[in-house]
């Protein structure tokens, strides 16, 4: 086995996850793994670095299937026995002129952007090695104060969510219990705003939060550092190539928050802007400027 230091960027095959790559595979000393849900776009992605002189290595992995995350992890265990950066990329959102019922959206977002980030971790976390940083992609969606549906309902969901005792399985409860409204068209009325994905984006960032407390907690000497970050309003598939900002431009907050030094002291289980700075995630402010 190795012991060359190892990045993964789940959804990589294009968008901001691929600029990652390229960042990585230029800038992090070690192995970088490309890794897509779909092998035949994963791999056409690897090539496509190849013909800029890079390396990426490839593997397979669906965040939605569990097989194939444990499959993933077998693979990493056995050929290189751990990880020194994991960046949670892997997303989606619906369009804006999406038909599907709110309570399908939101069913679906949730899932794919909260539940399943969260069985990567659970998965993944137990081979990150010393030093390790992990960087959770957030957007300005994610800031809590995107939570503003009904007062007052929505400063007790605020409240709960920025607890700083706020437990995983807490978090999970909350996140159900928005998938439970949502389902009744009740989730306005209770707190919660019209937007899966911005509530998928502050319960990610949220998560940062926890597990950065956990891993002080219980690896204290072992410096592994999680951050949240907006990357910018970027020109992907998922903005419809409305955003102003190029891939290689939205990867370089969340690059920052992989490379940050041994022994940083902060960010630490922050909300990083675009420009690399650290935001007030409970009380803002938001910076005007979105990119
Ligand atoms: N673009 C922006 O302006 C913006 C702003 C704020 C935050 N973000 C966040 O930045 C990240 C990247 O966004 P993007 O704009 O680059 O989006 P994108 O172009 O739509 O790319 C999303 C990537 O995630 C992959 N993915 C989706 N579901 C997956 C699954 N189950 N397993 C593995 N991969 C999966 C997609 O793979 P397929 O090709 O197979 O679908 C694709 O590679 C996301 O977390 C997004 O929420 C983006």
């Amino acid at each position: 086995m190795g012991t060359e230091k190892v990045a993964v960027v789940t959804g990589s095959n294009k968008g901001i996850g691929l600029a990652i790559v390229r960042g990585l595979c230029k800038q992090f000393n070690g192995t970088v793994y490309l890794t897509a849900r779909d092998e035949v776009r994963g791999r056409e992605a690897v090539k496509s670095l190849e013909q800029e002189g890079l390396s990426p290595k490839f593997h397979q992995l669906d965040t939605d299937s569990e097989s194939s995350i444990k499959k993933f992890r077998e693979h990493i265990a056995n050929n290189h026995g751990g990880i020194d950066v994991l960046i949670n990329n892997a997303a989606m959102a619906f369009k804006n002129s999406a038909t599907e019922p709110f309570s399908y959206q939101a069913e679906t977002t949730l899932r794919v952007n909260f539940f399943d980030t969260l069985n990567v971790c659970e998965e993944l976390f137990p081979l990150l090695r010393k030093h390790a940083r992990v960087v959770h992609m957030s957007s300005y969606a994610g800031h809590l104060t995107r939570i503003n549906g009904k007062e007052p309902e929505a400063g007790i969901i605020r409240s709960k969510l920025s607890s700083p005792t706020l437990t995983k399985n807490e978090l999970a409860g909350l996140v159900k219990s928005f998938l439970s409204l949502a389902a009744e068209g009740k989730h306005f009325e209770a707190g919660w705003p019209n937007t899966a994905y911005g509530v998928s984006k502050v319960a990610v960032s949220a998560l940062g939060r926890i597990q950065q407390r956990e891993f002080d907690e219980k690896r204290p000497n072992d410096d592994i550092v999680i951050n949240n970050v907006h990357p910018g309003l970027v020109d992907t598939d998922m903005t419809s190539h409305s955003g102003p900002m190029t891939p290689d431009e939205g990867a370089q907050a969340p690059l920052y928050a992989a490379l940050l030094p041994p022994c940083v002291k902060e960010p630490r289980g922050g909300y990083i802007w675009m420009d690399k700075t650290t935001v007030d995630w409970i009380k803002g402010p938001l910076p005007i400027k979105y990119f």
